[in-house]
């Protein structure tokens, strides 16, 4: 039984290819990029055997791929409605779109999340800051997209008067669902950044990233800038005190891979703040980690695919 990768940007297959082959798992892709053709999508049409495993990443729109979430929803809806075993299906689509939706479903676990005000419309910033910051007593604050990915949005402004300065000289860029993010500054203890590695919940890795050259934080190869010290190492033996609750996270929201961030602040909490439901796992630290990421998901799907074919044996 064949696994279907529904993904959008050919350049981050190759890890997963090779996984895949690796486990014995066959597998194809399905790149959606927001075209579904001159026959479109027939939806009474039966999709093929086999389980889809989806990882529509949220920065699509930044390679020219405005479309692809909304093709993404469309075509898992039609593979749910036929009974398709999706991982990282439709409702998790809508996390991987949404910090908003990632915030609240976080929070509903018992996650320790960022104080955050959404704010619909860029006319709407500086006057929902001011109400964020007197909130707080002062103090900076960081803006970001609903909809992320690569640090989109990401910036830190020490008082309104900066944000104000930075809308009013059109700095900013529109966000691709027009959400914004307000969000409490997290002072790290140290300039670095935890990513928590989950498939089908277990804890494969945290990865320590360091934050020491700014926000935007791809960790594919095709992103690395020549001439710089790695960025991604792993933490060995670490296991994240809030493991279990990121566990209840990702049961109440249907997710079964996942990379999860957070930052362990000055005073002492660890405060998670971003949810990835298609990692590009790095290479120096999959070099070095006890489990690989990709063989953890293709090994997964496998299992899958198997509890599927006996199914269907089981019913000839
Ligand atoms: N509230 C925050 N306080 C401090 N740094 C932050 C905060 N939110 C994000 N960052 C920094 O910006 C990076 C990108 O933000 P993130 O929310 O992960 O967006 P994206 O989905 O674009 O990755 C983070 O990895 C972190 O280094
Ligand atoms: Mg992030």
């Amino acid at each position: 039984m064949t696994v279907y990768a529904l993904h959008e940007n050919p350049e981050w297959w190759p890890p997963f290819e090779a996984a895949f082959a690796a486990e014995g798992v066959p597998v194809e892709q399905w790149l959606l990029t927001g075209d579904t053709g001159d026959a479109g999508l027939d939806l009474d049409a039966e999709p093929p055997e086999g389980v889809f495993w989806s990882r529509m990443s949220a920065s699509a729109h930044t390679r020219g791929h405005v479309l692809a979430k909304e093709q993404t929803r469309a075509v898992l809806s039609w593979l749910e409605g036929h009974g398709r075993t999706v991982v990282n299906g439709r409702s998790v689509l809508e996390l991987e779109m949404s910090k908003v939706a990632q915030h609240a479903a976080l929070r509903a676990a018992g996650v320790d999340v960022p104080r955050t005000t959404a704010v619909v419309g860029e006319h709407r910033l500086v006057a929902a800051a001011e109400r964020f910051v007197a909130a707080a007593g002062g103090g900076p604050f960081i803006t970001k997209h609903d909809q992320g990915g690569k640090g989109l949005g990401v910036r830190r402004f020490d008082d309104v008067e900066e944000l104000r300065a930075a809308v009013d000289g059109g700095e900013l860029d529109a966000p691709a669902n027009g959400i914004w993010l307000l969000q409490e500054l997290l002072v790290a203890a140290e300039p670095v950044v935890t990513r928590t590695e989950l498939v089908d919940g277990e804890h494969v890795y945290s990865v320590r990233v360091s934050t020491a050259q700014g926000f935007e934080l791809c960790p594919a190869d095709a992103c690395a800038l020549p001439g710089q010290a790695p960025l991604f190492s792993l933490r060995e033996g670490y296991e994240p005190p809030q493991l279990d609750a990121y566990r209840r996270f990702l049961a109440a929201t249907g997710t079964t891979v996942a990379g999860i961030e957070s930052i362990e602040t000055v005073d002492g909490r660890v405060v998670t703040y971003d949810v990835n439901t298609n990692t590009n796992y790095n290479p120096d630290v999959e070099a070095v980690a006890p489990r690989s990421g990709p063989r953890a998901i293709a090994a997964y799907l496998g299992r899958l695919a198997a509890a599927e074919a006996g199914r269907g044996s089981a019913a000839a």
